[in-house]
């Protein structure tokens, strides 16, 4: 008789962004009329650069030619992508990151839950809370988490480091030690994020510790101040601890286009072996390679024109970021985030939980966003907008939040 995996028994509820889903369907079915406005789940509303979709033109053109036709892309990605990431993403900012140290992918998502395959069972997670609730799932589905509490909403095994306004979202050093920490700056979901050299603390404290830091940085190109770093490789001493995930879903609207990569750095070893042995063992044995025509639209990401297209792009979404938050606060809310992360993150009011709220905004102004309770303890209370939305539509949102 076959066995199934029981620690997916374990896992409570539904996908945080399925359950939204249904519950939105499931209104906009009883009430038809209504036009509803969701900036719930982070997806990119604005289509994509032209200089991308051009890129991406020629590839499909290519695939119809037999001398320029390509089957399976090697799985590691192609050189030219490779190489635009490093001398783009690392090389640029003084970060010394090789082409063959990353790892192109179908996107963050997976890569952030598929990382923890090449750790120990055995080791201990230490998460941000709230967090993106892949990081815990996926622990979940491994059997690293324990058992759940759900009078608290938390995990026996996983050491969770409380973000709130006390200590200004920032994560503290946790009492107990971790084998594996999981940052995600600028952060989803509160859209805050830390200094350079409070991530620097980090990068020593793991070496330190000797714990390895997953490091998603999905959200860098929404960075505005001078002190944050845009890779945790600009910290010193971060290739000895470090694993970097990053995603072309939000600097460059491929949500649905899907491309991602990881950086594991050579140097990174535990015992003498190398992790970026086992993540490359790993990804030529489960994946095949992101689509040539999806790489080549990753590569134009880089060009002259890709370049200037999206920063356009990521000032349309932080216009929206910076419309929410000043609409929230002359509407008299509490409100943090929206400066270095297209996320906004606000006190719900009066002693209203996170989902009370998320039906009251749904019901009265037709407008959805995201429990903050969904994404750990620490989020009751709070609510995530998102900035990603149309402007017409953002603005829309706003005016019917300050009439409520
Ligand atoms: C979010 O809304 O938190 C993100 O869009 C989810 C994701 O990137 O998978």
């Amino acid at each position: 008789m076959f066995q199934i995996n029981d620690n997916y028994q374990k896992l409570p509820g539904s996908y945080l962004f399925s359950t939204i889903a249904k519950k939105v369907a499931a209104f906009s079915e009883a009430n038809p009329d209504k036009s509803i406005i969701r900036l719930g789940i982070g997806d990119v509303t604005q289509p994509i650069a032209p200089a991308i979709i051009e890129a991406m033109h020629k590839a499909v053109d290519e695939m119809a030619d037999a001398k320029t036709f390509r089957g399976y892309a090697p799985d590691l990605g192609y050189e030219f992508l490779r190489k635009a990431i490093s001398e783009n993403d690392y090389k640029a900012r003084g970060c010394d990151i090789e082409a063959d140290e990353i790892f192109v992918s179908d996107g963050a998502k997976s890569d952030s839950g598929n990382i923890q395959e090449i750790f120990s069972t055995d080791n201990r997670i230490a998460v941000c809370d709230p967090v993106y609730p892949v990081y815990v799932d996926s622990n979940v589905m491994a059997g690293r988490t324990g058992t759940y509490d759900t009078a608290t909403g938390m995990w026996s095994n996983v050491i969770y480091m409380p973000c709130t306004r006390e200590n200004n979202f920032v994560p503290e050093f946790p009492k107990e030690t971790p084998d594996m920490i999981y940052l995600c700056l600028p952060n989803n979901p509160t859209g805050t994020t830390i200094k350079k050299a409070q991530l620097q603390e980090w990068v020593d404290y793991a070496n330190k510790v000797g714990a390895v830091i997953i490091y998603d940085g999905a959200y860098e190109a929404y960075i505005s101040e001078d002190d944050v770093a845009h890779s945790i490789y600009e910290c010193e001493g971060a290739k000895t601890c470090a694993i970097e995930l990053k995603s072309f879903s939000k600097n460059a609207g491929f949500t649905g286009v899907r491309l991602g990569y990881t950086v594991v750095p050579k140097e990174l070893k535990c015992g003498g072996v190398s992790l970026h042995g086992m993540w490359a063992r790993r990804h030529g044995t489960k994946f095949n390679g992101a689509p040539y025509i999806i790489q080549r639209a990753g590569e134009a990401v880089y060009s002259d024109a890709g370049k200037a297209q999206l920063k356009e792009q990521i000032a349309y979404y932080m216009k929206n970021a910076s419309t929410i938050k000043a609409g929230l606060q002359e509407a008299g809310f509490e409100v943090y985030g929206g400066v270095n992360a297209p996320y906004i993150w606000l006190k719900t009011p009066g002693q209203m939980t996170s989902w009370e709220f998320f039906d009251y905004l749904l019901e009265k102004a037709n407008v959805v966003g995201t429990p903050g309770s969904g994404f750990g303890p620490s989020g009751e209370g709070y609510f995530r907008l998102t900035a990603f939305g149309s402007y017409e539509n953002t603005v829309a949102a706003l005016e019917r939040i300050k009439a409520l």
